[in-house]
């Protein structure tokens, strides 16, 4: 029973995600706690290789957290038979090319969304792990955030009766860089370098749906560039050639209309900075982040539209708080705990690249309606 040490590349750590979510919290902190425990009492123990562009930042964080290997040479890294996952957080159009290379050297893969840049790509790459029989995912960590993990617990107590509409509202005013600094990469508003609103926050909003409320059936969508030029990380104007607002419509299986407004260019006037409403027969709910409201209807007051009267209505008052009843761990981490556990131990692993492939239809899927105004159908997409 003894422990198993897993090599696992990590590409894109100099990023944010990479760096802060996927390194320190992930797998760092998955090695400090001394590995994972599995089943039968063995523990498994990720060994981060760090991969990157630039030596020197390699090297730092190398030397700042204890991790003896890094390489700018992803190749070499890949032919390390010590390494038995490779993981990509680079940005997005940087990784279909490098998990095409893990994949020919026989790494299980794991990969921030979307999985690729068009929806063709990512069901190839799908369709490559799967048929060289490794195991493959991809991040859906909204999944494991406390307050959708409470929503899941309404959805699968029946707390809502049958689900009629889910309303989503997700954004923050993003700095133009101007007079202050944007706190996003300029590569998120260059189309060319894979950025864009769509591109974005579609995949993350297609697993949500489908994973809570069922499969996406339509998607009619609206976009926009409401701020044509940024500055970028030195301070030069550019054009921003992506959108930053997407206004979408998502029709599901089973009839849930769904309508989520994603936008860098909104001021927050919310308790999170995403947040969804679900109203059912039943009940209504609002989860953000961390937390989760609930009104049932038989504690829903009756509102009558009256302008010409002040309204004695708090109805933000009139809601009741989801209790935790569990600890939540980082959801990035939980997520790789899965992961690592479906490498070693075979068990359940449903976020594959080829639902990050779904997920990246339902964004084309947006741009096209944008493009042309029209409503856009799902069809099926399988290997
Ligand atoms: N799951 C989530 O909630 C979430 C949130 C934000 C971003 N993401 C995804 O994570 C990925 C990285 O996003 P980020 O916000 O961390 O980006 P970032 O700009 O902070 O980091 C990008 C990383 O890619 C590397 N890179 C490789 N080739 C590059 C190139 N040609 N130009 C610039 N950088 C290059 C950089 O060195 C850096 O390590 C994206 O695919 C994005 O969609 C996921």
């Amino acid at each position: 029973m003894g422990d198993h040490v897993l090599g696992v590349a990590m590409n894109g750590v100099t990023g944010r995600m990479g760096y802060r979510q996927h390194l320190t919290r992930s797998v760092l902190a998955i090695r400090d706690a001394g590995g994972l425990e599995l089943a039968d009492g063995s523990r498994v123990v990720p060994r981060p290789v760090l991969v990157g562009r630039s030596e020197r930042k390699l090297r730092e964080i190398a030397e700042r957290h204890d991790i003896e290997d890094w390489s700018t040479d992803l190749d070499s890294v890949l032919s390390d038979p010590s390494v038995s996952i490779y993981f990509d957080a680079q940005i997005t159009h940087a990784r279909e090319a490098a998990v095409r290379s893990a994949i020919a050297a026989g790494k299980h893969v794991y990969v921030e969304k979307p999985t690729a840049a068009t929806l063709d790509a990512s069901l190839e790459l799908a369709e490559l792990a799967r048929r060289a029989g490794l195991c493959n995912g991809v991040v859906q960590d909204k999944l494991f955030l406390p307050g959708l993990l409470k929503l899941r617990r309404l959805v699968e107590s029946g707390f809502f009766g049958r689900v009629l509409s889910v309303r989503g509202e997700f954004g923050y005013w993003v700095f133009e860089g101007d007079w202050q600094d944007g706190q996003r990469p300029s590569w998120n508003y260059r189309a060319e370098e894979g950025g864009g609103i769509v591109l974005d926050m579609f995949p993350h909003w297609h697993y949500v749906l489908e994973h809570l409320f069922g499969p996406v059936r339509s998607v009619t969508a609206r976009t926009a560039t409401h701020i044509p030029t940024r500055w970028d990380e030195n301070g030069e104007p550019y054009e921003a050639t992506a959108d930053d607002a997407a206004y979408g419509i998502f029709e599901l299986e089973g009839g849930v209309v769904a309508q989520i407004n994603s936008s860098w260019s909104v001021r927050v006037d919310r308790d999170e900075l995403v947040e969804f409403q679900v109203d059912g027969t039943h009940g209504s709910a609002v989860a953000g982040l961390r937390s989760c409201r609930v009104q049932h209807r038989s504690t829903t007051p009756k509102a009558v539209w009256d302008p010409d009267k002040a309204d004695p209505g708090r109805y933000r008052a009139q809601w009741e708080e989801v209790p935790d009843n569990a600890d939540f761990p980082n959801g990035f981490r939980a997520q790789w705990e899965l992961f690592l556990r479906h490498v070693v131990q075979g068990t359940p692993f449903p976020h594959d690249l080829l639902s990050g492939a779904r997920g990246l239809q339902m964004a084309e899927a947006g741009l096209l309606s944008a493009a042309t105004g029209r409503t856009v159908e799902l069809k099926e997409v399988a290997l």
